[in-house]
């Protein structure tokens, strides 16, 4: 996939598939498989290194991990996020947040919220960068927001979403994440924009859809939000093999003959 799919896909009716990725075994999966194209979220540091929130993640943590998976996905479009506050810092710093994420190899970044950025993202996309918009739930305003929860109820909060997407649009995004909102407010959102929408708990009326891949391999068996559909029962599936492994070391199944040197 192309930046230029992107909009020609939204044309064509055709949804957008994206999925989060992290770390460079699990790139050379999806890069296997028929994915349109990868995030390097932030969410990598709850994911990942187990923090509560994704304010941990900095630009130097998001740079080793898109290193990773671009060396892994060659064949993928790839989105990284920019961290928290990275591009709330003048525009000298923010650019070298920028800088460092494109040179470690993404084909796009990620921002979060319209407000305070439209200028910023005039500046990126003027400088080569394409940059992916995302509104709704923003996690990296968790505090702001007082927690998970889904945006955009309240008529007020319903119009802003409409109109922040309208502004991200006029200024460059190429697409736009759509973040835990009703599925009305995203049908709506992504009518109004020609460029697509990529929903994350956000209905069927967004152009495309974006799980966290560890979520729908149910790597996370505690985490169930409505939206999500698991397609595998990862945990217990490793747990399982990892006890297969351990029984036939411990009962001296492992190794045999064939599997040790002469
Ligand atoms: O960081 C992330 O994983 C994201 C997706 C939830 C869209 O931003």
């Amino acid at each position: 996939m192309k930046i230029q799919d992107f909009k020609a896909f939204k044309k064509a009716g055709r949804k957008i598939s994206m999925v989060t990725c992290y770390d460079h075994w699990s790139a050379k999966i999806v890069n296997a498989s028929n994915i349109d194209c990868l995030l390097v979220g932030d969410s990598l540091a709850m994911v990942m290194h187990g923090y509560p929130t994704t304010i941990a993640a900095t630009t130097s943590l998001m740079a080793l991990h898109t290193t990773a998976v671009v060396k892994g996905a060659p064949d993928k479009f790839i989105v990284a996020d920019l961290p928290f506050l990275s591009y709330r810092k003048g525009l000298s710093e923010n650019m070298s947040s920028i800088e460092e994420l494109m040179r470690a190899g993404a084909h796009a970044l990620k921002l979060e919220g319209a407000r305070g950025n439209l200028d910023l993202i005039r500046h990126v996309v003027d400088s080569g960068v394409p940059v992916q918009g995302h509104i709704g739930l923003t996690p990296q305003s968790i505090h702001q927001l007082g927690g998970f929860k889904v945006q955009g109820r309240s008529p007020q909060e319903y119009s802003d979403l409409v109109e922040q997407a309208l502004q991200l649009e006029a200024a460059g995004c190429f697409s736009l994440v759509l973040e835990c909102v009703p599925s009305t407010l995203a049908l709506e959102i992504s009518s109004k924009l020609s460029i697509p929408t990529i929903g994350i708990g956000a209905g069927l009326g967004t152009d495309g859809q974006v799980l966290v891949l560890q979520d729908m391999l149910g790597m996370n068996p505690q985490f169930k939000p409505k939206f999500l559909r698991t397609y595998l029962d990862g945990f217990d599936l490793l747990k399982n093999y990892l006890n297969e492994y351990h029984n036939d070391v411990t009962q001296l199944q492992f190794p045999t003959e064939k599997e040790s040197y002469l």
